[in-house]
């Protein structure tokens, strides 16, 4: 198989350019340089390293939760061209070349092409896993240091082979977590928080960072899908929004509506959450939820900043630098979340609280 000289990365379709950045800049930081290929709307890009031997480093230095726009990423080669008979057997030669691992996924672009892969890649990615496992191509135990081989399928013989680390990589195959709307929430954002909450809260830790009974407030609440979420974690929530609340949702008793400027509403005791999902300048919102957080309003504060239609990724490094300013002015410890969510289309999802 050719080195393993690039990084596949997988990012919503059109925010090609944004990922590109976002890679460029991380590596730049550990001093790996390199350059990308990309086409707009292919939902992927390659970062060709100037030293191949990086890609190493890059996997386990670059921390993939602090990704904002990368939902998936790989070492890989150059692109692979199968032979259409005994694709099973290629791969399995060509994976002598790759580190031991312990699991394998399948994956294609998040497009409207690439889905057309989905059947494919699931078939074929059981019975390779089923080959690999009966020949010892993959562990089964899972060590700390896992590592995950990923087939990245533009076709049935066109893909890219690679892996990342199980423990620095999405968690879901394409970053995608699989969530199920509910039926009676009242509006589609309703899974923006939910997908939020499963990409920035430790599963183990929801029990007591979203606590049944704990308080939370929700700027720019209406109709009420987050709210929606935070009552099915039992807790009382403050909607402040002057559009209607959904009835069914107020009928829960958790929620009380405040018709007030979400910017300048403060609550009259602190509350465990703050979550904002106003539509308005994401500067503006920025210093709104680094006020909530160091003021002492909130614990935590989840939040939205909406994307300007050119230098979006600029615009999003610049809200965070003025965060972590306002942070390290007050001397503040402070974990600061960012990602580009599935469910976000023209926005980006931070978490930010104190340490
Ligand atoms: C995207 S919607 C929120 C959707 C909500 N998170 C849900 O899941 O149903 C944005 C809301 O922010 C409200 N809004 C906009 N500017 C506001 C402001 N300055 N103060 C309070 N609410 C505001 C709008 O009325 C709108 O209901």
């Amino acid at each position: 198989m050719s080195d393993l000289d690039r990084l596949l990365l997988q990012c919503r379709a059109g925010f090609e350019k944004e990922a590109a950045a976002e890679i460029t800049d991380q590596c730049a930081a550990l001093g790996i340089y390199g350059y990308c290929t990309l086409n707009s709307d292919d939902g992927y890009l390659l970062f060709h390293l100037q030293q191949p031997e990086d890609g190493e480093r890059a996997l386990r230095e670059l921390r993939f939760r602090e990704f904002i726009f990368i939902r998936q990423w790989a070492l890989v080669g150059e692109c692979l061209e199968l032979a259409p008979d005994d694709r099973i057997g290629q791969i399995s030669a060509l994976l002598q070349d790759l580190p031991t691992a312990t699991e394998l996924w399948v994956e294609y672009p998040d497009t409207t092409e690439g889905r057309e892969m989905a059947r494919f890649a699931r078939k074929f990615g059981s019975a390779l896993a089923q080959h690999l496992r009966r020949n010892g191509g993959l562990e089964k135990q899972s060590r700390n240091r896992a590592q995950r081989l990923l087939l990245f399928t533009l076709s049935g013989s066109q893909l890219y082979l690679g892996y990342a680390p199980v423990r620095n990589s999405a968690p879901w195959p394409m970053g995608l977590p699989r969530l199920k709307f509910p039926k009676d929430a009242p509006s589609r954002s309703t899974l923006k928080l939910e997908e939020a909450w499963h990409w920035f809260i430790p599963r183990e830790e929801w029990d007591t960072r979203l606590a049944h009974s704990s308080t939370a407030v929700d700027l720019g609440a209406a109709p009420g899908g987050w709210t929606w979420q935070l009552v099915q974690r039992s807790m009382f929530v403050t909607a402040v929004d002057n559009g209607p609340m959904q009835p069914a949702l107020m009928e829960s008793g958790q929620v009380r509506h405040v018709q007030e400027d979400a910017y300048r509403f403060v609550p009259d005791q602190p509350v465990n959450l703050m979550v904002c999902d106003v539509v308005d300048k994401p500067v503006k919102t920025a210093a709104m939820a680094a006020d909530w957080v160091l003021n002492g309003y909130c614990n935590e504060a989840i939040f939205n900043l909406k994307l300007p239609m050119k230098q979006r990724y600029q615009e999003v490094i610049g809200c965070l630098n003025l965060i972590a300013e306002r942070c390290m002015q007050a001397g503040v410890a402070y974990e600061l979340l960012t990602r580009h969510l599935y469910h976000d289309r023209e926005e980006v999802t931070c978490l930010l609280r104190r340490l």
